[in-house]
């Protein structure tokens, strides 16, 4: 298998016959996908489904598998709790583990970016959770990613500051205009961000949907509307639902 492969990849991630079992669990199973330049790709699916799998192969922090992974070697990943080392100051955080001397400008530049531009010489403690959020999106923007994957990157936040955080993404990826893949519970917030959205079932991609509508979307327009009670149904919880 090859993962982790080089900068001859044209799409940011090409994955084929991707398996991953746990014991006698196959949690992955012969799973295709390609993510192109530039997408936004939501991914969706019931917890324990194997998503963060997934994300976590992508992202070269699992090689225990069997198929062929093919990802951009310019890739960031956010999880669902910032991670931030307590004993290093913000800007050093967003820097950390980048070759060479620590570039505080280049972390004041991605502070800036996520509105953190008054944090970049606190304690990471100090921070709010949705600001530790922010950091942690600037820490994934400072290595200028082909392909960022975000892991429920807003599901610990209230829902005010999860719609700003929402927002945020949106605006940088409009700016990077990186691949995205981001794995979310939320079929609205994978509606309002997306290009393309999917479902994994029986440890593949079951669903894959474009997402055709103009930006910024709006969540009473009737095909927005229409997209979600499909996505619902194919997720086994709206009406009339598929399961
Ligand atoms: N290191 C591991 N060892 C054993 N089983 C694991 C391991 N990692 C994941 N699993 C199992 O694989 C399955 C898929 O887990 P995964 O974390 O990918 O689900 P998920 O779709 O991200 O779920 P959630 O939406 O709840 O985050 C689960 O049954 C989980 O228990
Ligand atoms: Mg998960």
């Amino acid at each position: 298998m090859a993962t982790g492969v080089s900068g001859s990849v044209v799409k940011p991630a090409a994955v084929r016959g991707l398996t991953r079992s746990f014991g006698d669990r196959t949690v992955l199973d012969e799973l295709d996908l390609d993510i192109e330049p530039g997408q936004f790709v939501a991914l969706l699916g019931p917890s324990g489904c194997g998503k963060s799998t997934l994300l976590r192969i992508l992202a070269d922090l699992d090689q225990e598998v069997s198929g062929d992974v093919r990802v951009a070697e310019r890739r960031a990943v956010a999880f669902q709790t910032p991670r931030l080392m307590p004993w290093k100051r913000v800007w050093r955080n967003v820097v950390l583990g980048l070759p060479g001397r620590p570039d505080k400008e280049r972390a004041v530049a991605a502070l800036e970016e996520v509105g953190l531009g008054h944090r970049v010489e606190v304690w990471p403690k100090v921070l709010s959770g949705g600001e530790a959020q922010r950091a942690s999106l600037a820490r994934a923007l400072v290595r200028e990613p082909d392909l960022l994957l975000l892991d429920e990157p807003f599901s610990a936040l209230d829902a005010l500051t999860r719609i700003r955080a929402q927002r945020l993404v949106g605006e940088l990826w409009r700016r990077h205009r990186c691949a995205i893949l981001l794995v979310t519970h939320d079929v609205e917030e994978a509606l309002l961000l997306a290009d393309r959205v999917l479902v994994m079932r029986d440890g593949r991609i079951g669903y894959d949907q474009e997402v055709d509508l103009d930006r910024p979307r709006d969540v009473t327009d009737p095909a927005f509307v229409a997209l979600r009670a499909e996505l619902l149904s194919w997720l086994g919880v709206g009406e009339g639902s598929a399961e």
